[in-house]
């Protein structure tokens, strides 16, 4: 064999999940993901939430601005409320999708819906303006069933909204897994440490509070599941990251924060997943082509070369500390064109 180093090139990573917040913690995050990925869609949880257009359009300024000159197209997406058909049609053209939050299951979700039952007309309203609906499938139930607990929901939803797009954000169980075969408009987003973490990675040992977040990682057959339509690449499954900082101190703290850091390795470190299992002419459907035809999009072309050459993960990014810090993952980025 020779030790020509294994090489990948990916046209047009897109991140279909991605946490960028504002302000300082903006600047350090942004650019970490503008350099790697050529899009990504930008979550509305901010406080207050992105749920008008004046937000939406400052929040999308912002980003423009710490992108610069990077390749990299955000799509955005405002926070589900009970919104008129009017407010829905002067979002349309600056958004990919409507992020729903049952109130209170995660980070700034306070403001989210209470009862579903009774945001049903704007859902609605969605579906007659093919804009698609993106949800955090988590009930209140116990932590390790919340998503299986949701799942009824999405069937009520996809039955119900036959023509609506939706989208299982961040799925973490088996049984998700097998819904999106069962409903032709439901798709999902699969994150990095989803494939790699259960449960024992968090709590079995040490408790490692960088590797919490919502909704936490599962059982071993779980992660078996996701992993296998990852890297058969199911055509209904996007790579999202769920790349979700927050300062060191709110998570190296008595409450630790709920969200995993993962933008800066996020390729590199799927590179190295999707070669240990032979996958790797799958890679592009998974972070691009997949997202590319399930939202209609065409993003910015760009091209980037992996390469099993190791890349040490740096101990923090500003005052964020991302997955796998200090540890060494055995792909990296090599070119960028
Ligand atoms: C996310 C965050 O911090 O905004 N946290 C997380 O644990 N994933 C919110 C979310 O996507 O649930
Ligand atoms: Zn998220």
């Amino acid at each position: 064999m020779s030790d020509r180093p294994q090489q990948v090139v990916i046209n047009s990573p897109l991140d279909m999940h991605l946490h960028f917040r504002e302000g300082a913690m903006a600047q350090t995050v942004i650019p970490l993901s503008s350099y790697s990925f050529a899009g990504g869609v930008i979550m509305p949880n901010l406080v207050p939430a992105v749920n008008n257009l004046e937000r939406l359009t400052g929040y999308l300024q912002e980003i423009k601005s710490i992108v610069g000159d990077d390749v990299f197209q955000p799509y955005m997406t405002v926070f589900f409320k009970d919104y008129s058909y009017e407010e829905l049609e002067q979002f349309k053209p600056h958004i990919l999708g409507i992020k729903l939050y049952p109130a209170g299951v995660t980070t700034n979700s306070e403001d989210g819906v209470a009862a579903l039952d009774r945001v049903e007309t704007t859902i609605k309203y969605m579906e007659e303006l093919e804009i698609p609906l993106l949800v955090h499938g988590e009930t209140h139930g116990f932590v390790l069933d919340r998503e299986k607990l949701f799942l009824p929901i999405f069937e009520h939803l996809a039955n119900k909204f036959p023509r609506l797009k939706i989208i299982m954000e961040h799925i973490t169980t088996a049984e998700a897994v097998a819904l999106l075969d069962r409903y032709e408009n439901i798709f999902a987003t699969v994150t990095l440490h989803h494939l790699i973490i259960t449960l024992d990675d968090l709590a079995g040992g040490l408790l490692r509070p960088h590797l919490f977040c919502k909704p936490i990682a599962k059982r071993p057959e779980d992660r078996e599941a996701l992993l296998k339509a990852a890297i058969a690449a199911h055509p209904k499954l996007m790579f999202g990251s769920d790349s979700a900082p927050h300062p060191i101190d709110k998570k190296e703290a008595c409450g630790c924060a709920a969200g995993i850091f993962t933008a800066p390795i996020a390729l590199a470190a799927l590179a190295e997943l999707f070669a240990k299992h032979n996958a790797l002419d799958r890679l592009q459907a998974f972070v691009s082509d997949n997202a590319q035809k399930i939202y209609d999009i065409i993003p910015p072309q760009k091209f980037i070369t992996l390469e099993s050459i190791p890349f040490k993960v740096p101990a923090t990014y500003g005052d964020v500390v991302p997955m796998f810090a200090e540890r060494e993952i055995s792909w990296s980025i090599t070119k960028l064109f």
